[in-house]
């Protein structure tokens, strides 16, 4: 039998939860993937397999969810250092560059993804690309919602070389903006070519008045596990 994309996720989420220890202060991804990670540090801490985890959840979604799993949560305030983030991505380049937030979450994802010392991102084979913004898909910018079409045009104007199509994100049943954890707004960026160097285009982004932040996760992941119908692949820093 074929597994479905959820059953490569949740090995995938699996094999993270595999890393985590009695005592360590955790960071909790937000997604379906992380989801499933989520589930099971809960389960391992009913069972009493694990013990004195604190949860740093990325988003409201997942501060609820662990709630229900009964995982004592916390903030980066109070935990400002984590021991180890588990989160998903969609988008994982070879060097371990990610692009993330289709869910919307990237802000808290990444203020929490870049205060650990180590970042699991888990992934089905589906979500490994060539080049970031390569696969057609979404790249997702916050903003702040104050003239967002202004903002929008800005960073079609940054790309236009790369063919960049900017859109606000709605929600699709009511055609309303989409608003975030933060109260932001969404723009997708859709590229029609390469966007060339990472770090140029993360730094130009961040320079914009208005945006709050962007998805793309340079450099930030110390460890990938992609898990295909061939198997669980772990790939270092
Ligand atoms: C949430 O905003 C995102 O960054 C998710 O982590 C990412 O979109 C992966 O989600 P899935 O695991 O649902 O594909």
């Amino acid at each position: 039998r074929v597994l479905t994309q959820d059953e490569l996720k949740k090995i995938a989420a699996y094999k993270a939860v595999e890393y985590v220890e009695s005592g360590m202060v955790i960071g909790l991804g937000t997604g379906s993937t992380a989801k499933h990670a989520v589930n099971r540090i809960g389960e391992l801490l009913q069972q009493g397999k694990l013990t004195g985890i604190i949860g740093i959840p990325t988003s409201k979604m997942t501060h609820e969810q662990a709630v229900s799993c009964g995982i004592p949560l916390s903030d980066l305030d109070s935990y400002p250092v984590i021991d180890l983030a588990i989160d998903g991505a969609d988008e994982v380049d070879p060097f371990m560059n990610l692009v993330k937030g289709r869910g919307g979450s990237l802000l808290r994802e990444k203020m929490i993804e870049s205060a650990c010392k180590k970042f699991i991102c888990i992934v089905d084979e589906t979500k490994m690309v060539k080049h970031l913004g390569g696969s057609g898909l979404a790249m997702p910018v916050e903003v702040v919602p104050f003239c967002w079409k202004f903002s929008a045009q800005r960073l079609r104007n940054l790309f236009q070389d790369s063919g960049c199509v900017a859109k606000l994100r709605v929600y699709p049943e009511s055609g309303e903006p989409f608003v975030t954890d933060n109260e932001n707004y969404i723009i997708d960026l859709y590229f029609q070519k390469d966007i060339g160097d990472l770090d140029v285009a993360s730094d130009t982004i961040l320079r914009l008045p208005g945006v709050v932040e962007h998805g793309m996760f340079l450099n930030m992941a110390t460890t990938v596990i992609v898990a295909s119908e061939l198997g669980i692949t772990v790939k270092n820093k």
